[in-house]
């Protein structure tokens, strides 16, 4: 049937087709939209997940040319007068603090595995502190007493939390040493050295040196007593560090305190694909590549990851295949 037109012209007013967002229903808009976004977010979050991962690809160093690799190690032997004499101290299980989603339960003994694994390969000590634990505060300030108990006999002392993990047990702790502290003279190093990440430094991993300083800090940060949190994912212990550390005079931190200018030296962190990680890259970029765990980099800490259990399985995997250490 043909168009007619109708009767009264006059009546009739051609409109322009109205433009497709203005025929759609707002609220399917508002999905379209929606959809859109969450797939440029998803596209956005994988792509920022795979460049982070191969960060060490891309060119970035942890440490300053020629101070870690297997050149370094060799020429650090030698130049060594004397080795010092390191201890790795954790606890083995934190399952007590933390809470249900955070726990470690279960995920004490496979870590333990492979730090007692790599300092035997490096010849250092390692230490499950566990029994020190101070049942009045939560556990994780009792790495303070583990520093402590160990100070006297060895060199260096280096803590790492029950999260963490050798991932590249072909670094050992002297070129990290020697990396962060520019030189091999360990009597004249300073005496705390520890990394930064976007929220200042951080007390999951940190070397402590023999000496009375050291022994005066530790004291001190022990004693900050308001800083203790219970029932809460913050124990209050790395506050504490912080409001230490940052309140220190220039010069003491000059002599006394090294903070590595890059975190993923000794402490890298896994880059997660939330929302949550998406605003803190885009917040403080540099900062987060600094610290993103790596292929290469030397210890994974699981700072602030929720299903703890389930990751370290999945890097005992990936690390049988990468690196093939000796069971013990
Ligand atoms: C830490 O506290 C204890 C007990 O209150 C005190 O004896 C000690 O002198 C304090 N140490 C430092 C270095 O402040």
């Amino acid at each position: 049937m043909a168009m007619r037109p109708p009767a009264s012209s006059s009546s009739f007013r051609w409109q322009k087709p109205r433009p497709l967002h203005r025929r759609l229903p707002p609220l399917l808009l508002l999905l379209v939209s929606a959809a859109s976004f969450l797939l440029a977010l998803a596209f956005a979050r994988a792509a920022a997940a795979g460049l982070l991962r191969h960060a060490n690809s891309f060119g970035r160093r942890c440490s300053p040319e020629g101070y870690v690799g297997e050149e370094a190690e060799a020429a650090a032997a030698q130049q060594q007068r004397r080795r010092p004499r390191i201890a790795m101290v954790s606890f083995s299980d934190e399952a007590e603090g933390g809470g249900r989603l955070r726990s470690f339960r279960g995920v004490g003994e496979a870590v333990a595995g492979n730090k007692r694994s790599y300092a035997g390969g490096m010849g250092y000590r390692y230490v499950d502190a566990r029994k020190l634990v101070d049942p009045g505060r939560p556990p994780s300030w009792s790495k303070i007493l583990a520093v402590q108990s160990l100070l006297p006999r060895y060199d260096w002392v280096f803590w790492n939390d029950a999260d963490t993990m050798v991932m590249n047990p072909s670094i050992s702790l002297e070129s990290i040493l020697h990396a962060a502290i520019g030189h091999m003279d360990f009597d004249k190093a300073p005496d705390l050295v520890v990394t930064e990440d976007t929220n200042g430094v951080n007390a999951g991993v940190f070397f402590v040196r023999r000496s009375k300083w050291s022994e005066r800090f530790l004291q001190i940060w022990w004693n900050e007593t308001s800083f203790i949190q219970f029932g809460s994912t913050k124990s209050g212990d790395n506050d504490a560090l912080k409001h230490l550390i940052y309140g220190l005079s220039e010069e003491e931190l000059q002599a006394h305190v090294a903070i590595s200018p890059m975190q993923c030296l000794f402490n890298s962190y896994p880059w997660i694909p939330t929302l949550k990680s998406v605003l803190r890259l885009l917040a403080s970029p540099k900062a987060t590549w600094n610290g993103v765990y790596s292929d290469g980099d030397f210890l994974l800490h699981l700072a602030g990851v929720d299903d703890k259990r389930k990751w370290v399985a999945n890097l005992i995997e990936e690390m049988h295949t990468v690196w093939p250490m000796k069971e013990k």
